[in-house]
């Protein structure tokens, strides 16, 4: 796995947990998923949001490395909201219907059984496969936050499904960053929302060096990628 290492687990850079969960909006509610939640810093920065906007969240994780998920585990006891952290493969369970969700699936996995994707096609990718059973998994209404690879948006392989999800769903946010965001690699990575609503307009940034200002609560990018989204509303600064 790719992240920065705390206390043995890697973990997703505490900005693009902020990002993500800024991303959510005042969407929070309901069931909150990651599927992929390795401590679950996705889940506490939207426990966060939920905490200072009042609204009743349950919040469920898994993780495939049994210590990884007892640590998300005991995290999650310490919060006075439900959460429900367990220890199972992500593309095996049935996973439940969500609101929200928030991910970033592991990278590069290459899947032993191909996954049959929302347009009928099968593929092994492992990140394509998260995108899809994460969008199965959301609510009408819904809205999904992604930190993915690149190779999402241009893998020819997935050209078919890339057009199905314009064509069916919101592809609402799609911002590009670059080396730095998964540390420890040169890879290159998104930030992709989608909305389980009518298509519509995809808010595109390509952002470079200074990409963690941008991103940050009261960055350029982030503001007007909000603004987009759900024209503006309030942004929570802080912790509660
Ligand atoms: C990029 S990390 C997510 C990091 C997380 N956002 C955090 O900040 O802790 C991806 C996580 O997916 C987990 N994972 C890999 N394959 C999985 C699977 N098949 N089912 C569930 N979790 C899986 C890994 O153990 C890892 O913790």
């Amino acid at each position: 796995m790719l992240g920065e290492r705390s206390g043995g687990f890697y973990v997703s850079q505490p900005v693009i947990a902020e990002a993500v969960a800024t991303l959510v909006g005042d969407r929070v509610g309901g069931t909150v998923l990651d599927p992929f939640c390795g401590t679950g810093s996705f889940l506490w920065a939207v426990v966060d949001r939920a905490k200072q906007l009042d609204v009743p969240v349950e919040f469920v994780g898994y993780d495939v490395d049994q210590k990884v998920a007892e640590a998300a585990a005991a995290i999650g006891r310490q919060e006075p909201l439900l959460t429900t952290i367990e220890h199972a493969n992500a593309y095996d369970v049935e996973l439940p219907r969500a609101r929200v969700v928030v991910t970033a699936p592991p990278l590069g996995l290459r899947l032993q059984a191909p996954h049959v994707l929302l347009n009928g096609n099968s593929t092994t990718d492992g990140e394509a496969a998260a995108v899809d059973l994460c969008l199965r998994a959301l609510e009408p209404g819904g809205r999904a936050v992604f930190h993915l690879g690149t190779g999402f948006t241009f893998k020819q392989a997935l050209d078919r499904y890339r057009q199905y999800l314009a064509d069916e769903v919101r592809v609402a946010v799609l911002v590009g960053l670059p080396s730095g965001a998964f540390p420890g690699t040169t890879m290159r990575s998104i930030l992709l929302v989608i909305d389980r609503a009518e298509p519509g307009e995809t808010f595109l940034a390509q952002l470079g060096e200074d990409w963690e200002a941008q991103i940050d609560v009261e960055g350029a990018a982030l503001l007007a990628a909000r603004e987009h989204l759900d024209g503006g509303g309030p942004t929570i600064v802080g912790h509660a």
